[in-house]
């Protein structure tokens, strides 16, 4: 099943429908059959055009539709913006104004929720204060934002169904002191066919190698040897962990702007909803960028390592020496010892009831904090899986894992909490509103496991 869905996965997402015909899914119909097929090229997904530049701001319509396309051999019946799975990617400069029109063409209600971005919150996409966009409607989203970051946008209401149909795209602000590399390849990496509603992929079985990227299997990007290569890794996975190995692998960004110092550790894990920014220098090989079967019984699962995409090495050339960030060596802020909120994680996957602090949203004691002042998170996790933690309106910095403080300063919204693990965040809110916090990996989330953190 997987050889085979792996060698006729060719071009299914990824292309927008203005793109040529040989992209088109219609193309993958004529192309399955005898001989294997090379694999598919490495694609970024369309960026969104600004649609007013005349203006400082970015404008631009984002509409969710049906739409028919194919993963692998399968035709099936998702979802997309603006016609493309994954959606445009909207890059901005810091504080350039947002300007966007929600269009819903779905039959049933949504929102659009940026993940990382602290937009003020009636624009944060919960349908906790805004009510959902009712299908036909549209809504007009408007905020700005300063700090550079490597973000998503998707649903988030029925989030479960919707983001596994399809509807999910890059958010980047783009940081003008980053060297410009060779290349930058956007990698937004997805597995399928996880929500409830399975009869809607027909005949798609989940496989944990099933991953695409950019909705191809296993892509190739030319390279030369001594060329610098940037690839932002985005997992919208609902459930599916990465964890990432390549040579000369080195993560320059987690989610929220560069870090002090690159980090050569591997692999480096991603759960859902997790990004990094990796740094890969090829010189005489290709390079393959591995991913490890990760179980969030949090560690290595049984089987080898698959390929997500390969570097195809077209000439040698001396290698990179490394992009030159101006690393800034920051150390992370002290703790300073006291706990203003605590989250407690539990649950297990028998009865499918995950808790924050033993309540199941949206039955939750809701935890206050003010804005414009620091304030210590302990995140502890009770339960026998990794939880990617993750929490809308404000960055966090990462304090501790289990009592370690990291060697150098880092900024997340996203975090991915191992077995048994106690992490301590340092959080400095600024926008008031009524924030979630929760699990991204989406069935747990579902099965209760999110609470919400009250500015104020
Ligand atoms: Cu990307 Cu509340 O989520
Ligand atoms: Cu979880």
């Amino acid at each position: 099943m997987i050889a085979l869905i792996s060698l006729v996965l060719a071009c299914a997402k990824g292309a927008d429908t203005d793109s040529e015909p040989t992209d088109s899914p219609q193309g993958v119909d004529s192309a399955v059959d005898s001989a294997p097929q090379p694999p598919p090229l490495f694609q970024n997904p369309a960026e969104a055009v600004d649609q007013d530049p005349d203006t400082d701001a970015f404008e631009l319509t984002l509409s969710a539709a049906p739409l028919d396309f194919s993963i692998g051999e399968l035709q099936v019946s998702g979802y997309a913006y603006n016609g493309q799975v994954p959606g445009p990617v909207i890059r901005l400069q810091p504080g350039q104004q947002l300007l966007t029109q929600i269009d819903n063409g779905l039959e049933d209600q949504t929102t659009v929720h940026w993940h990382g971005a602290n937009v003020p919150f009636e624009m944060d996409g919960v349908p906790w204060m805004s009510s959902p966009i009712q299908p036909g409607a549209s809504m007009d989203v408007d905020f700005t934002l300063s700090a550079p970051f490597t973000g998503w946008y998707h649903p988030h209401f029925d989030t479960e169904r919707q983001v596994d149909w399809g509807l999910y795209g890059v958010l980047i602000v783009q940081d003008p002191t980053w060297p410009t590399p060779d290349h930058e390849l956007i990698v937004v990496a997805d597995t399928w066919g996880e929500s409830p509603d399975q009869g809607h992929h027909s005949g798609f079985v989940f496989q944990e190698h099933d991953w695409t990227v950019n909705g191809l299997s296993q892509p190739v990007h030319p390279v030369n040897g001594g060329e610098s290569v940037l690839v932002r890794v985005v997992n919208v996975s609902n459930m599916g962990y990465l964890a990432l190995s390549a040579d000369t692998l080195r993560v320059v960004a987690f989610d929220q702007g560069l870090l002090p110092a690159p980090i050569t550790d591997s692999p480096v894990v991603l759960g859902p909803g997790d990004r990094a920014v990796l740094e890969l220098s090829p010189s005489d090989t290709d390079i393959v960028l591995w991913s490890q079967p990760w179980s969030v019984a949090g560690e290595h699962a049984l089987g080898e390592p698959f390929e997500l995409m390969r570097l195809e090495l077209q000439e040698s050339g001396v290698q990179h020496p490394g992009l030159d960030f101006g690393w800034s060596g920051t150390a992370p802020t002290a703790d300073p010892g006291h706990t203003d909120l605590r989250y407690v994680f539990q649950g297990d996957e028998q009865t499918g009831q995950w808790r924050i602090n033993g309540e199941a949203f949206p039955d939750v004691t809701i935890g206050s904090i003010p804005p414009g002042e620091p304030a210590i998170i302990e995140v502890r996790n009770l339960s026998a899986t990794e939880h990617p933690f993750h929490l809308h309106g404000m960055h966090f910095e990462v304090l501790s894992i289990d009592g370690v403080a990291p060697q150098h300063q880092r900024i997340e919204d996203t975090l991915n909490l191992e077995i048994r693990q106690t992490v301590r965040l340092l959080v400095n809110p600024e926008n008031a509103g009524d924030w979630m916090a929760h699990c991204h990996i989406l069935p747990h989330a579902e099965g209760g496991m999110m609470t919400v953190l009250r500015v104020e």
